[in-house]
């Protein structure tokens, strides 16, 4: 154990399962205790408690909306980047490509609709790379009523997330015709520009919530590297809901590493971790 770190018995490690798994549907299988041990001492230090039973008693008991918060945004995992699994991005210029030569214009203004959503989008690097590859891609959607949701249950990454700010390092190894749209700023960061920054809300949303907040329809949802920590019957029910946002023939893209299993009856999959739903107009105006 490191120095200011507090022992975490198989019972009270049992609690912060059970209770990181109700909250947000997060299921820490054994090899995550030296994580919760590493991350929730310093919080349980901070509220002057002495034991995790005692922390957790006191989340039970009395904690305020901010010391869940703590909890949960203590438990998350955020690991993200620019353009990752680059194969989506590909796929999504293209099919809105196809979306701008057929959607009729709409709305008083005339202004065609485009909605996508980032579902567990951390610190904003996956809906600022949607945002600045579809304008860069297809740069008529300025054009358009064009906007991006982007939402978390962990509100420190959407403050992150919030600011369009980010270390140089966070370029990678981007080819420079994507590293180009990104701007300097003094002290080694980078930012985005006010144009991709626009189009997106951050929002928090936890989405093991019975009900969301807003109805859609999305022409497309990025749920990426997120399910992966829900257990599978959570992990099916998710992507069924989520299938119910879309649009028809809306597209779902998940991580390298998930499916969506029982949650796929309404699905097709149509590349790597790339699902379109199989509802289409005519059976949507049919029902
Ligand atoms: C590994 S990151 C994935 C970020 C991005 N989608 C990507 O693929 O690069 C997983 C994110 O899911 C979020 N998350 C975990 N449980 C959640 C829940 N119940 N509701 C909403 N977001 C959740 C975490 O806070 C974290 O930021």
């Amino acid at each position: 154990m490191e120095q200011g770190e507090i022992a975490l018995s198989d019972r009270e490690f049992a609690r912060v399962k059970a209770r990181v798994y109700a909250q947000a549907g997060i299921s820490l299988s054994d090899a995550k205790r030296t994580l919760v041990v590493s991350r929730l001492s310093k919080v349980v230090r901070q509220l002057r408690l002495d034991s995790f039973d005692a922390y957790i008693d006191y989340l039970e008991r009395g904690g305020s909306e901010k010391d869940s918060q703590d909890f949960v945004n203590s438990l998350t995992t955020n690991l993200t980047r620019f353009y990752r699994e680059d194969h989506h991005f590909d796929h999504l210029i293209s099919y809105v490509g196809q979306l701008m030569e057929r959607r009729p214009r709409v709305g008083p203004d005339g202004k065609p609709k485009l909605r996508i959503w980032s579902a567990g989008c951390s610190t904003g690097q996956e809906p600022y790379t949607i945002g600045m590859c579809l304008l860069q891609a297809h740069p008529d959607l300025k054009r358009w009523d064009f906007k991006i949701l982007a939402t978390d249950i962990d509100t420190n990454v959407l403050a992150k997330a919030a600011t369009g700010v980010y270390p140089e390092s966070e370029l990678g190894d981007l080819s420079p015709e994507r590293a180009r749209v990104f701007e300097r700023v003094a002290g080694g960061e980078i930012r985005i520009p006010m144009p991709v920054r626009s189009l997106i809300s951050f929002k928090p949303l936890n989405l093991m919530l019975p009900t969301w907040p807003f109805k859609g329809p999305f022409d497309a949802i990025f749920c990426r590297n997120v399910a992966i920590y829900f257990d599978k019957p959570t992990q099916g029910e998710l992507f069924s809901k989520l299938g119910k946002m879309l649009v028809p023939d809306g597209f779902l893209y998940i991580g390298h590493s998930e499916n969506v299993g029982s949650g796929g009856e309404g699905f097709r999959l149509v590349g790597k971790t790339i699902y379109q739903t199989k509802l289409t107009q005519k059976t949507r105006d049919a029902a």
